[in-house]
């Protein structure tokens, strides 16, 4: 076969009224900008007269069908599409002509440089737009959604559905896809590492035919999305937050046990009492929140090492402030800067040990048990070439 230049993935559901117009206008666009490509569209089974249609199509443009029967989703069925397609470039879009097909041919020459990986048919930059008649509540959540998205890339659209990949991008990094909900570009646009992404200026025109397919659960899917990304771009810290977090949280239910236990042990032993119940809280935080991927080890050996951990964060604690108060006497007069000093210590401390002994099993991406994973499942091919 001979090498592609293009592929263009049109993920579908119900989108039969809107084909007939697509498929024309991307292949006039194509063929007048001397561009190489095929165009796959992947459809979960929507049982609309797409197949048909898609046959009859095929007759005289580059198009091919997917049909997916037992998998559901944006995302995966873009991430079906990027695995079966043989272009070198990828490029991605809707089907109800919200992207301009005519567009394509600048999306495909912007990743022609070197420079760029990646290229997305952007709203927000000068000369892009969106239909007027665009909700505020639509316009709304775009934008929150946008905002979110922001410590992960600097791009103006990282919402987008229309863009496009180097094949090889995409090779290089298809292992750690695991998107759930519907921003796959988001995804690529994270993992894959892209140098530089160039933003082309597109009008997002309200759909042809037919309605939205995204409902609020996909919606609700984006925070879980983002909380994924969150993950794997910035772990540590993630981690951190909310082990620190977990530990405020901890103080709080010390003072509280302590006026409890007061009321029926002596003060020492309240005392004790307290710290072992704060502790056993910060175990039980820690497992199921900071460290969720190492929810399911062994209980037992977990608390025990947690106890041990907290035991030995303790002492360095101890130590540092002890340490500090004594070998620079000019601390004495700010106590609060030896304690603090212990403290950061021994939480630091108790951190690291908790991240690679207590909870020391290797985080993976795909921890939760409902990602949409590109395909296990059963498709047919129409028409192929
Ligand atoms: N295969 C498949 N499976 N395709 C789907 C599914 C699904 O479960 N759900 C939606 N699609 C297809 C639609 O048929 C359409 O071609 C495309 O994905 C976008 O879906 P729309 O229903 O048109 O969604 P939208 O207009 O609300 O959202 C779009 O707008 C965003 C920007 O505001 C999405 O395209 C996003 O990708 C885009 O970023
Ligand atoms: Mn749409």
């Amino acid at each position: 076969m001979p090498p592609l230049q293009l592929s263009i993935i049109v993920p579908t559901f119900r989108e039969v009224e809107n084909l007939p117009v697509l498929i024309p206008r991307l292949d006039a666009a194509t063929s007048q900008a001397g561009i190489a490509c095929e165009i796959l569209v992947i459809d979960d089974n929507s049982r609309d007269g797409t197949e048909e249609l898609c046959q009859q199509l095929s007759q005289q443009h580059p198009v091919k069908l997917l049909v997916r029967t037992e998998e559901r989703g944006l995302s995966s069925a873009v991430l079906t599409g990027m695995q079966i397609a043989r272009g070198d470039i990828l490029i991605v879009m809707d089907a109800d002509l919200s992207h301009p097909p005519e567009e394509v041919p600048e999306l495909y020459a912007a990743l022609q440089s070197d420079e760029h990986d990646f290229v997305i048919g952007s709203r927000y930059v000068k000369g892009g737009g969106t239909a007027d008649d665009w909700g505020w509540f639509r316009w709304l959540n775009s934008k929150v959604a946008t905002l979110l998205a922001w410590p992960l890339t600097s791009v103006s659209d990282p919402m987008a559905g229309f863009f496009g990949v180097k094949r090889q991008a995409y090779l290089d990094h298809v292992s750690t896809f695991d998107p759930i909900g519907y921003k796959i570009g988001l995804e690529l646009l994270v993992k894959c590492g892209c140098r530089k992404p160039v933003e082309v200026p597109i009008f997002f025109a309200d759909r042809l035919h037919g309605e939205s397919k995204l409902s609020f659960k996909e919606q609700l899917n984006y925070l879980r999305h983002l909380h994924r990304l969150y993950e794997f771009r910035y772990r540590e810290l993630l981690y951190f937050t909310k082990f620190a977090a977990v530990g405020a949280s901890g103080m709080l239910v010390d003072l509280a046990s302590f006026l409890g236990a007061l009321t029926l042990f002596p003060p020492a032993l309240a005392r004790g009492v307290a710290i072992w119940v704060a502790m056993t809280w910060n175990f039980g935080g820690n497992r199921m929140l900071t460290f969720r991927h190492a929810r399911h080890d062994d209980f037992w050996t977990q608390y025990v090492h947690y106890c041990l951990s907290c035991l030995l964060g303790a002492a360095v604690n101890w130590g540092a402030s002890v340490g500090i108060w004594y070998a620079w006497p000019g601390s004495q007069s700010m106590p609060w800067f030896p304690a603090l000093t212990g403290v950061i210590a021994g939480t630091g401390f108790n951190y690291v040990l908790c991240r690679k002994w207590v909870f020391g099993r290797k985080p993976t991406n795909t921890d939760d048990s409902q990602s949409e994973s590109p395909p296990r499942s059963r498709s047919r091919m129409l028409n192929a070439a």
